[in-house]
């Protein structure tokens, strides 16, 4: 069996922590993160008949039964998975009657994974069903974004279109455009159906005056999908109310997508 603190599934997991940490989009233990892995990697570092402990999961997820995850913990700080994965983080299995988790590994303080847990599984529910490529559910509370939410109207079309006008490669990145949802209680079945609900159409869904949600075929992917969301939201933070002398126009953004061949981009979000 090889070393579990080697496994690219966990150092790729502290990695992306740190960055996120550092980037102030995770304070305290603000954010988590869920990483859908495949069995024979895991089968290389864990022996998967042995089960540490189960823990209910307080919903349904029969479609992810069997499917094995990295979490993050409830309560931990970002700034230490890196130097105490398993301490931070979990392995853990849906059993198969898709109500209990099986942890295989981590938590070593009797900890649980995320109280944000029904918002990933619903999240990567949904994800699969579009797109069975999709592996990641990343949530975070990036500064400006979570600044922009306090000053711009909450409307998914209106709130698109200004990030897309805020760096040129926006509408490139994210052209489905970002999902907004209303204020609502984090760590509730609801706000994971919601979120959920969104994903289907979104890779992207804002949680008002809280955060954001991504998703994506790797924890790099992701990371960089919220990565381009924030800078676009900070573009728009550091203009403030000054009058805004240029813009990128939406016959711009439309020759854009073209230049990328992209034919899935909400159209319906510009003005042309
Ligand atoms: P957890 O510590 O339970 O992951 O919660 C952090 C968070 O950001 C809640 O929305
Ligand atoms: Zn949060």
């Amino acid at each position: 069996m090889k070393d579990i603190f080697s496994a690219p599934f966990i150092r790729e997991m502290g990695k992306t922590a740190s960055n996120m940490y550092r980037l102030g989009w995770d304070e305290r233990n603000g954010g988590n993160i869920s990483y859908r892995l495949r069995e024979e990697e895991v089968g290389e570092y864990l022996d998967l008949g042995k089960v540490i402990r189960e823990i209910p999961i307080g919903f349904d997820a029969p479609s992810l039964a069997g499917e094995i995850f990295v979490v993050t913990g409830t309560g931990k700080y970002f700034k230490n998975v890196e130097d105490d994965p398993e301490t931070n983080l979990g392995v853990i299995r849906i059993k198969k009657d898709g109500k209990t988790a099986e942890l295989l590994w981590g938590y070593k303080d009797g900890g649980r994974f995320t109280s944000e847990f029904p918002a990933h599984m619903m999240s990567h529910m949904a994800r699969q069903s579009v797109d069975p490529e999709s592996r990641v559910v990343m949530h975070s509370h990036p500064t400006n974004l979570l600044a922009m939410n306090y000053v711009h109207e909450l409307d998914e079309a209106k709130f698109t279109h200004t990030l897309w006008e805020m760096c040129t490669e926006c509408i490139v990145v994210f052209p489905e455009g970002v999902g907004v949802l209303p204020w609502m209680l984090c760590g509730t079945n609801s706000i994971g159906e919601a979120t959920a609900a969104k994903m289907k159409d979104f890779r992207v869904v804002v949680w008002a005056l809280h955060g954001v949600y991504g998703a994506g075929k790797t924890l790099d992917e992701t990371f960089g999908l919220i990565e381009t969301v924030e800078k676009a939201a900070q573009i728009y933070m550091l203009i403030g109310s000054r009058p805004r002398l240029n813009t990128i126009k939406d016959e711009d953004m439309v020759k854009l997508v073209e230049l990328f061949g992209i034919t899935n981009y909400r159209k319906d979000f510009l003005k042309l």
